[in-house]
């Protein structure tokens, strides 16, 4: 797979998580208490692999290509300070959803607001990317770039998309087997 081809896979695979949060939130919405276990296994994969490994990824692709254009420049810096956002948003909702694990008591319209932005705020910035971010990129980049990155960028192991699953997500991995996910 290509550094391109990668972050595409990538992205969908989050579009994918986020439609089973998204599903989450409308079942608190309407008073249902949802699989709290796989809402867990989600925020953990989202922050365990794209907060910890994607988002650095890119980062370090961002890196690569700063100061060849100021419009590229603009939209890198922005996506570069949503990682941070989404870092911290990330780590309070999985405070908050700790919490419910361990049965105390947090008003649950509360909870359901933080995870409903969370969602939000993910989606956005995979707009972002996709449609500003790499089609400029894609625009700008040559052979050369890409072999430069290849060689450069390290591959990290994907615990739930790549070959070998982490048993940390088995109910996840069931869900998305399922096909019941409008993925
Ligand atoms: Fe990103
Ligand atoms: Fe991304």
């Amino acid at each position: 797979m290509t550094i391109l081809e990668q972050l595409r896979q990538d992205h969908t695979n989050m579009r994918c998580l986020l439609n089973i949060l998204n599903k989450k939130v409308s079942k608190l919405r309407s008073g249902e208490h949802p699989n709290f276990g796989l809402l867990d296994e989600v925020i953990d994969y989202l922050r365990n692999y794209a907060d910890a490994y994607h988002h650095p990824w890119e980062n370090e692709l961002f890196r690569h290509f700063e100061g060849r254009d100021a419009d590229l420049d603009k939209v890198m810096h922005c996506c570069e300070a949503q990682h941070k956002e989404m870092l911290g948003a990330g780590s309070s909702l999985a405070e908050s959803l700790d919490c419910i694990l361990h049965d105390a008591v947090i008003p649950m319209d509360r909870f359901t607001d933080q995870l409903e932005q969370f969602v939000v705020q993910q989606s956005e910035h995979l707009d972002l990317e996709d449609h500003t971010l790499m089609p400029h990129m894609v625009r700008i980049a040559t052979t050369v770039d890409w072999q430069a990155l290849e060689q450069a960028l390290s591959r990290p192991d994907d615990p739930l998309f790549g070959e070998t699953q982490s048993t940390r997500y088995s109910q996840l991995y069931q869900q998305l087997l399922s096909g019941d996910n409008d993925c």
